[in-house]
This record gives structure tokens, sequence and C-alpha cells, in this order.
């Protein structure tokens, strides 16, 4: 197997998963960022993302001399730690939704502008973040070099599971206007065996909006589903199982919930909005996934009215209500675009008395000054947060499941139950066994459950 020298810059999830996995198929890897003391945990093995398997690999690699990190894009890019320079340089740099959803790229045009004049003759360019389509394009015209190619292969990376999907993906997409660079970046990817799609730069860009935004359609209609649902009298998990098995929809991404959220479904819906407007298209389909979702929030809102007052009109003011879960989905200590965060703000609004658990959030002894991105003395969006489920359940007139966290499962409810000041649980994942609830004498009450 050939061995490529590679840069990546940006270390943030996608970044340092590339970097390190990279090295793990044998590659000679240097990841850059411009955060000077986050290279220098880096160096020491220290990992800020909590990514499974992910602080494991990055040891493993830099021990094994296939990876290291630098300041700055510039010093991977052309002082490659053999001497070399890199032969492909990565992108993956934060692009967020700018003003009215236009991805903001000014991470990844600073990138270029300091590299530009670097970059060996016969380097390849990787655009890995999720950039608008023609972005390879306005790349190419900023590097303003023939001898350098640009390539787009976006990342289908979920948080959470970034390793494994980046060892085991369902397909590697690589596009670009030159054969011989897109082969060529391909090729780093050769021992896993996946599927390849080669095709132009704009193609492969929007694949990836394509995809996420299909993916946000499907819950969309599965969060309507679960409303009509509960109207009829017909059960979601059942309706769920039932479609799951046609092939053509499989049983993947049809958990109903407090809507989608998290760093990318939000803007990318939003940003492929944005690209449909440009092209003079009214993307209807779209338009009404990204409004099904924002009233889904307010859907979970007046489910927890109605449980807690019995009427849907009843006042949610000075209720308390204890929160299980606020980061955006289970597995993450990340609450960009949280559902759960939203829901939180509405509740307030409403005149609620917050308090919060999340597993993820919960200070730990070993590392009393590590703080999650987010948590401001104590409190998340104003949302104070405990350390123990039972803090959260203490006085409460209901608890409301917003993250699927697998531990919520075996709580001890009785316990839970035994705190409260109204024994309701509002399972906005349908996560919870309501026979569980049940025996410890609390109601629980899911979305589009037949017992709802
Ligand atoms: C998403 C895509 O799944 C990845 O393929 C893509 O690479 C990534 O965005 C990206 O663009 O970088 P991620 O944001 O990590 O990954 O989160 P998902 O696992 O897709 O979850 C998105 C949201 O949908 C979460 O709020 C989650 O709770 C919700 N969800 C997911 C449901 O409500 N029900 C489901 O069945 C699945």
């Amino acid at each position: 197997m050939f061995t490529r020298r590679v840069a990546v810059v940006g270390t943030g999830y996608v970044g340092l998963t590339t970097g390190a996995c990279l090295a793990s198929l044998g590659h000679q890897v240097v990841c850059a960022d411009i955060d000077t003391a986050k290279v220098e945990r880096l160096r020491r093995g220290v990992v800020d993302i909590v990514e499974p398997g992910l602080a494991e690999l990055v040891g493993e690699q830099v021990s094994a001399g296939r990876l290291s990190f630098v300041v700055g894009a510039a010093a991977a890019v052309a002082d490659h730690t053999d001497g070399l320079d890199a032969e492909i340089v990565f992108l993956c740099l934060p692009t967020p939704m700018g003003v009215g959803g236009v991805a903001d790229l000014r991470a990844v045009e600073a990138v270029v502008e300091e590299t530009r004049e670097l970059l060996a003759a016969g380097t390849v360019v990787v655009n890995k973040s999720t950039v608008p389509v023609g972005t390879a394009g306005r790349t190419a015209e900023l590097l303003d070099r023939a001898d350098v190619a640009v390539v787009s292969n976006p990342e289908f990376l979920r948080e959470g599971s970034a390793v494994h999907d980046f060892l085991n993906p369902d397909r590697i997409v690589v596009g670009c206007d030159t054969a011989e660079a897109a082969e060529r970046v391909a090729a780093l990817y050769a021992r896993l065996g996946a599927p390849t799609v080669l095709t132009d730069a704009a193609s492969a860009e929007l694949m990836k909006y394509a995809a996420n935004c299909f993916l946000a359609m499907k819950l969309s209609y599965v969060n309507a589903m679960a409303e009509l649902c509960e109207r009829v009298g017909a059960d979601i998990g059942d309706v769920t199982d039932g479609i799951g098995y046609d092939r053509r929809i499989g049983q993947a991404f049809l958990s109903p919930g407090p809507g989608w959220g998290g760093s990318c479904l939000p803007k990318d819906t939003h940003a492929l909005l944005q690209v449909a407007d440009a092209a003079d298209f009214e993307f209807r389909l779209l338009r009404a996934t990204i409004d099904t979702n924002t009233r889904q929030r307010q859907r979970i809102v007046d489910k927890v009215r109605a449980a807690v007052t019995g009427r849907r009109t009843g006042s949610l003011a000075r209720v308390r209500l204890g929160l299980l879960g606020l980061t955006f989905k289970a597995g993450t200590d990340d609450l960009r675009d949280s559902p759960a965060l939203a829901i939180a703000a509405l509740l307030r609004q409403a005149g609620a008395d917050l308090v919060g658990y999340d597993p993820a959030l919960v200070p730990d002894p070993a590392n009393p000054d590590k703080v999650a991105p987010g948590i401001v003395d104590g409190e998340v969006e104003g949302v104070p947060l405990v350390s123990d489920p039972v803090e959260a359940a203490q006085g409460a007139e209901a608890l409301v499941v917003l993250t699927e966290w697998p531990v919520f499962r075996t709580l001890d409810w009785a316990t839970m139950a035994g705190v409260m000041k109204q024994p309701v649980v509002v399972d906005t994942r349908n996560l919870l066994d309501p026979a569980t609830l049940r025996r410890a004498g609390l109601t629980g009450i899911g979305l589009g459950r037949r017992e709802a």
C-alpha cells in the first residue's frame, strides 16, 4: 500500500477524525489548528471532543509517528514532519450559518489566502467541510494555481460515531473536474473497500446537502406521522416498524423526537434553501421540512402543558419542570442547535421554572476545571444544571425527556416518582418503557403512542 503525505487544516470533530483515521490507514498526517493551546493539548494526547475511540486513536497514531500537530495551516502544508510538503491538503473548517442562512466561508477563505503561495506544484486541496455548491470552483479561483487541483470530498460522519463512520463508510464521494486528482483522493481510502462515487465538484457538494436534507425530511415526516397517530389512535412505533421493513425506506432515522437539531441538519437545510432561492427554485418540500421541525418544538411545549395542567390552555407559570437531556442527541456533549434548548426556552417563556440534568454535562471530579462549551456558571442558556437525575425530579410537576440517553431507561424511576410533586413524565424520544413507568407509579406520555 502506498502512503501519502497529508495535511489536515482544522481539528474539530471532522478534522481530527479525518487526520487520526487517515493516519490509521497508513498515511503520514499533520493536523493544523489556529488554537495554540489546543495544539499543545493534542500533542499531549488530550482530546477535548467527546467522540468514542477518537482519543485512543489519536494517542496510538501519535505514538506510531504517523500523526502530528502544528499551529497554523502554513506550517502543515509546507513544513511536514519529514521535511517534505503535503501532497494532499484537507480543509476541515467551520462553515457556520451566516446571515439569512448563507454558509459563512471566511475560515476557508482565510486558509486559502494563507497557503496559496506555499503549496507544492501538484498538491490536491480537498474540501471536506459542507460548503455551498460552487465552493470548489471559488476556492480554485482564489488559489489561482493551475498546478493545484481542488476536490470536494464531503464527510458523512455523525457526531458520537465519527470514527466508526469514517472507517466503515456507506460510500466515499469525490468530486473534481480533473479525474486524476479525484482518483488520488479516492485512493487514500482504498483500504476501506467502500463504494466510491467519482463525480464533478458541484455534484459532490450538492450530494452532501441532498443527504442531510433528505434525512431531515425523513424525520419531519416521522414527527408529523406521530402527531397523526395520536389523532387517529394509531401507534408510531408499530407504523415505523412496519414501513421500515420496506427496503426502499429502511429502519434507520425513523424515531420521532423533539425535532432534529445539531450543528449540521439545521444549518444545511437552511443553506440548501438559499441555494434553491438563488437558483430561482421554490423548494417547497424543504421549506415544509423546516417548518414542521419548528412547529415540533411548540407541539412538545403544548404536550407538557396538557400533561401538567390537564388543559390545553393551562398555565405553566412557576411550574417546576425537570429536563432530562439537553444535548442535541445522545453520545455527545454538543449543545449547538439542540432542540432540547429550544424547547427549554419556550417553556421558560411560558413561565416554567426549569432545572436540567444531562449525563454529558455533569462535572468530572477527575477534571473539575473542564467545562463543556455552552455552560456558564452552572447553567445552560438559563437552565440551571444538576448533577443527579433525582435532583432534577425533586419537587417537579413533570419530567421531560429530551435526549435519548440510554441510561435514562434504567433510572430508579420509583425513587424519582417519590420525590416529584406530580408523577408525570413526558418522553419526547419514546425512550422509556411505559410499563416500567407505570409500575413506578408514573404517568408516561410519549409521542404518537397508543397510550398517549
Ligand atoms: C448528521 C448526519 O447524520 C451525518 O451523516 C452528517 O455527516 C452530519 O450531520 C454532518 O453534516 O456533518 P449529526 O449532526 O451528528 O449527523 O446528527 P444525526 O445523528 O444525524 O442527528 C441529527 C438530529 O436528528 C439529532 O437532533 C437527532 O436527535 C435527530 N434524530 C435522529 C431523531 O430525532 N430521530 C432519529 O431517528 C435520528
